[in-house]
């Protein structure tokens, strides 16, 4: 193990042999590639912002799409490019050390944009400029996963989370936007965003996967664009076909 840079606050999370976390997609996120695997366009380009060690980018690589992975940590991105290569996905990704804010995000161009935890990783202007470039970069058949901590979370500077007795994650000090209740699915039903919602959800979890467990308060948004209507069956799946 090599000592901490200055610059990466999540050098040592990404320098771990068990790296913070873990290899599992968002649920969300694996339920829609699963249920819409082998539809779409047959180049499909996703962008995964905040992409830190690439749990998501390597499901987004291994379901067939160009990703993107855009992220502040070198220490993040490197174990990405390995994973990435020990699955044999590494033609299908490519990384990016910067900074979402700088991101171009070309106007109708991805078919999935992800951004699980980093619109809560900076201040909440520059969260909704870049929601909206978000929303304007998806093409007519896009989805947009996002999930960010709420102030449920015991780390949150609000009320319910910082009067909760249970224990903050090693990183909580990168979360400066703890996103209200309600207010990442009033993101959703904005007229500008032009998503229509498959699935939000506000809730508690246990982060088993890096430093001491943890409790996290979080929501999490499942949108298409509007007029969109992929395939799907919720998560879990309610009354999907009998497989045969
Ligand atoms: C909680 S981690 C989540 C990592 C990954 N999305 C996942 O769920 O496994 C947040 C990530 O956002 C990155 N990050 C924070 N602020 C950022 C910014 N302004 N631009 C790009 N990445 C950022 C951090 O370096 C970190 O890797």
């Amino acid at each position: 193990m090599t000592s901490t840079p200055p610059t990466d606050y999540f050098f040592d999370a990404y320098n771990r042999d068990e790296i913070a976390y873990g290899t599992d997609p968002s649920a969300c996120l694996a339920a829609y590639l699963k249920q819409t695997a082998g539809g779409g366009p047959a180049r499909r380009r996703a962008i995964d912002l905040g992409a830190g060690a690439g749990r998501d980018t390597l499901a987004l690589a291994a379901a067939g799409y160009e990703v993107e992975s855009v992220d502040l940590s070198e220490r993040g991105l490197a174990r990405i490019e390995e994973r990435a290569s020990e699955r044999d996905l590494g033609d299908r990704v490519r990384t990016r050390l910067a900074d979402v804010r700088q991101v171009d995000f070309p106007a109708g161009h991805y078919d999935a944009v992800i951004a699980t935890t980093v619109l809560d990783h900076i201040p909440a202007k520059d969260a909704e400029l870049v929601w909206q470039r978000m929303c304007d970069s998806l093409n007519a058949t896009g989805m947009l996963y996002v999930h960010v901590h709420t102030t449920e979370d015991p780390g949150s500077d609000q009320s319910p989370g910082n009067a909760s007795p249970e224990p903050v994650s090693e990183t909580a000090g990168a979360v400066v936007n703890y996103f209200r209740p309600n207010q990442l699915a009033a993101l959703a039903v904005r007229e500008s965003s032009k998503l229509r919602i498959l699935r939000y959800e506000e809730r508690l979890e246990w982060d088993y996967t890096h430093g001491p467990e943890h409790q996290h308060g979080k929501a999490i948004l499942l949108a298409v664009r509007s007029g969109f209507h992929p395939p799907w069956f919720g998560q879990p799946a309610a009354f999907p076909r009998h497989e045969s």
